[in-house]
């Protein structure tokens, strides 16, 4: 399943879970975190979300009344699942940012129905979500060959072998998560790495009514803002730094000019956080914000019509009856 330039790279973390070697991820998050914080406005990438606390958490927010996000995709993939893998003809099923991998039950399923056998590989950076879908996948399905990657989307796209026919499964409009610079970036590099039979399905929330959007992000019990301000003791344990969380809360509002549902930390009162590794800091003054969150909506027409440009030619969509979600198809073609 690895490229064979990449396979030395990558060490068991757990059974049937491998990790990549990284070099100096320290001072990568450093750089990467320092970099969004002073940006302006200030902001974090969506992958410090996730220690497994908020694993966790994103878990509960998926059973939530108001976040129905997960019910929908699941009822698409249901019904699609046995056309997608009909026509999607390949060996291995590679899920970016798999979480515990509930709703790609439905397309392992028809892999094993429809051709007897398959790998599937998921790639997270939740070494707790790979051991979760690890558990759930096995046991449900024995026939299939289960190699977690715990990377980053792009170490993972990388390590796997760009011959073997593939599936990229990219699930719960998680690429909404990804702002205008980010989201280029992620279409090139996976592209790249992308074989000539390759196809990708795509789950992506799609634009509709302000109240129904911003009541999935802004839960009764509080789960969500819970999620967001998790982010902060995540990036404290990995960076020594103090943001404290007590004078902190949680604000979230649909921009519509933006097409985006905008979830901020707001501070309640001036602090000053350290990063005394690194020996820098930098002052949180009184009702700033830090963006810690985006979830972009989408129109799946022009989002077809875009991917073209990384090479995607789109060969299905799928939807729901509200037409409040949509499952898109693509095959990898020449740009
Ligand atoms: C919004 S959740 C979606 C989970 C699942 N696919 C679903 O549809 O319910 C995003 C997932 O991506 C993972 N993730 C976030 N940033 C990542 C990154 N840069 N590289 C790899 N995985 C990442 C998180 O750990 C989390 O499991």
């Amino acid at each position: 399943m690895f490229s064979p330039t990449q396979r030395s790279l990558w060490t068991p973390a757990a059974p049937h879970i491998w990790a990549i070697n990284a070099t100096g991820s320290a001072a990568e998050d450093y750089v990467s975190v320092i970099r969004t914080l002073l940006d302006q406005p200030r902001w974090l990438e969506a992958q410090y979300l996730y220690d497994e606390h908020g694993s966790h958490l994103f878990e509960e927010i998926c059973e939530l009344p108001e976040y129905y996000l997960t019910r929908t995709e699941n009822s698409i993939l249901a019904e699609c699942a046995d056309q997608v893998i009909s026509a999607a003809p390949v060996e291995c099923i590679v899920e970016l940012g798999s979480g515990t991998s509930k709703k790609t039950a439905h397309l392992l399923r028809q892999q094993i129905k429809q051709r007897g056998r398959g790998i599937f590989a998921p790639i997270d950076v939740s070494l707790s979500s790979l051991e979760a879908s690890r558990d759930l996948i096995s046991e449900e399905f024995p026939e299939l060959t289960f190699n977690g990657l715990c990377a980053r989307y792009e170490e993972g796209m990388s390590g796997v072998d760009k011959t073997v026919p593939k599936l990229f499964v990219f699930l719960g409009s998680t690429i909404g998560n990804f702002n205008r610079s980010e989201f280029s970036i992620f279409f090139r590099r996976l592209s790249q790495s992308m074989g000539p039979k390759d196809f990708l399905l795509l789950g992506v929330d799609r634009v509709k009514d302000t109240p129904l959007l911003e009541k999935a992000y802004d839960d009764s019990r509080g789960v969500t803002a819970e999620f967001i301000l998790n982010v902060f003791r995540h990036v404290n344990r990995r960076l020594g730094s103090d943001f404290d969380r007590a004078k902190m809360r949680y604000h979230s509002w649909y921009n519509p000019q933006w097409q985006q549902i905008e979830m901020y930390a707001i501070s309640t009162a001036a602090q000053e956080i350290h990063f005394p590794s690194f020996d820098t800091s930098f002052v949180w003054e009184e009702n700033d914000r830090i963006l810690v969150e985006i979830s972009r909506k989408f129109e799946p027409r022009r989002l077809q019509s875009q991917l073209q440009f990384f090479g995607l030619k789109s060969v299905g969509h799928f939807t729901d009856p509200r037409e409040w979600f949509s499952v898109l198809l693509f095959r990898k073609s020449q740009i």
